[in-house]
């Protein structure tokens, strides 16, 4: 099948079109599905690059938010049908994966990620069952793949900062995937939203998507601008995907007992911490790593039926996979970025 695998972790010059690569093979509790879409997230280029300390088997294929149609008759699935691919591998026996916490299963890795399960820069790729999801009739397979990483993680944030209607919640890269996310769902809930973005360019898509206040932060600094905006009083939560370079920003502007969800490291592994007005602050850091896939069978059904469309920056083929990677680990892209095949 035609692909684009990695040989070695690496620039995005490891990325490698081919047309003969082999096309997977399903046990009989996995199914076959050709893919027509699959999202980039920040996660393949980390998935790319390589973390030290986490091996995988290579080749290897980037890409989590799958869409395609199945290969095969399966339950009340028929061949043909289009479907969503839940991103998350675990051992389905645990506790946790028997109460939908599967993302605490000592297993869980995710498809296209740095785990052994091949992802959707390829024709076909080969996922358990259980991790296929319906697309309802009137959602589009391009925005079908958008939702199992970024729209996820955001609708898994909300529900467990417990944000609520009238909050008003710091956002970085309000034009990146996890950030348009936030905007749109928030906005949904009620919720207010302070948006940055690091070029006059971005504004206006932030603003469009929902932002209440968009910061350039190539121009302003934030902690005051989230102060004057908040009277002082600071933000009810951070959604920190940056990490390095913004945890004592986000720790500077939210608001006594306010909250923190610690979820990416766009600039780095290694914050800072100030302990001392974390404590004194009595701030909740709360790590998130993606969604159940109860969540995600939600999400679809919250964004069908608040008929949210999120934007599209650009659709690369699969020859034009290091093009793609090029422009998101520039930061280039306003909205999301597709692989169609
Ligand atoms: N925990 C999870 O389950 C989960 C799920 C999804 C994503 N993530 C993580 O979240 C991060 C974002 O992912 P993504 O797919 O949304 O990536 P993305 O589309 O590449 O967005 C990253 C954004 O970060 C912003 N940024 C870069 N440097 C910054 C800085 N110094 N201060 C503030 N903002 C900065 C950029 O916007 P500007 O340049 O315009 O500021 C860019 O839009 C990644 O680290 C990813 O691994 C985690
Ligand atoms: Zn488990």
């Amino acid at each position: 099948m035609k692909a684009v695998p990695f040989y070695s972790h690496g620039n995005v010059s490891v990325l490698k079109y081919v047309e003969n690569f082999p096309t997977p093979v399903p046990n009989p509790s996995e199914i076959l599905v050709r893919i027509k879409y699959c999202g980039i997230n920040h996660l393949d280029i980390w998935t790319r690059m390589g973390i030290p300390g986490i091996s995988i088997n290579l080749p290897h294929i980037c890409g989590s938010d799958i869409v395609g149609t199945l290969e095969n008759d399966y339950s009340t699935f028929s061949r043909g049908s289009r479907v969503l691919v839940y991103p998350g591998i675990s051992c389905n026996q645990c506790n946790f994966c028997n109460n939908g916490n599967e993302t605490l299963c000592k297993q869980f890795s995710i498809i296209g990620g740095l785990s052994n399960y091949n992802g959707g820069y390829g024709e076909y790729v080969i996922v358990p069952k259980t991790n296929i999801i319906p697309i309802p009739h009137d959602l589009s397979d391009e925005q079908a793949a958008i939702l199992s990483i970024s729209y996820l993680t955001a609708w898994n944030i909300i529900k467990k900062l417990q944000l609520k209607k009238d909050d008003t919640v710091l956002v970085y890269g309000a034009s990146g995937g996890l950030g348009m996310a936030m905007l749109q769902i928030a906005k949904a809930f009620g919720i207010k939203i302070i948006g940055t973005v690091s070029d006059d360019s971005k504004l206006n898509f932030a603003y469009s998507l929902g932002s209440d206040y968009v910061i350039n932060r190539n121009k302003k600094e934030i902690v005051p601008e989230v102060e004057e905006i908040t009277h002082g009083l600071g933000v009810d939560a951070v959604v920190d995907t940056a990490g390095q370079k913004t945890m004592t920003t986000s720790i500077n502007s939210v608001r006594k007992g306010g909250k923190i969800a610690m979820c990416g490291t766009t600039t780095g592994n290694d914050a800072n911490l100030q302990i001392r007005s974390f404590y004194s602050k009595q701030i909740q850091i709360y790590g998130i790593l993606i969604g159940s896939k109860l969540e995600l069978l939600e999400l679809v059904e919250f964004i069908n039926k608040k008929k949210i469309v999120s934007r599209i920056d650009s659709v690369f083929s699969l020859i034009e996979v290091q093009e793609a990677h090029k422009r998101l680990e520039k930061g280039e892209q306003s909205g999301k970025i597709l692989i169609k095949i």
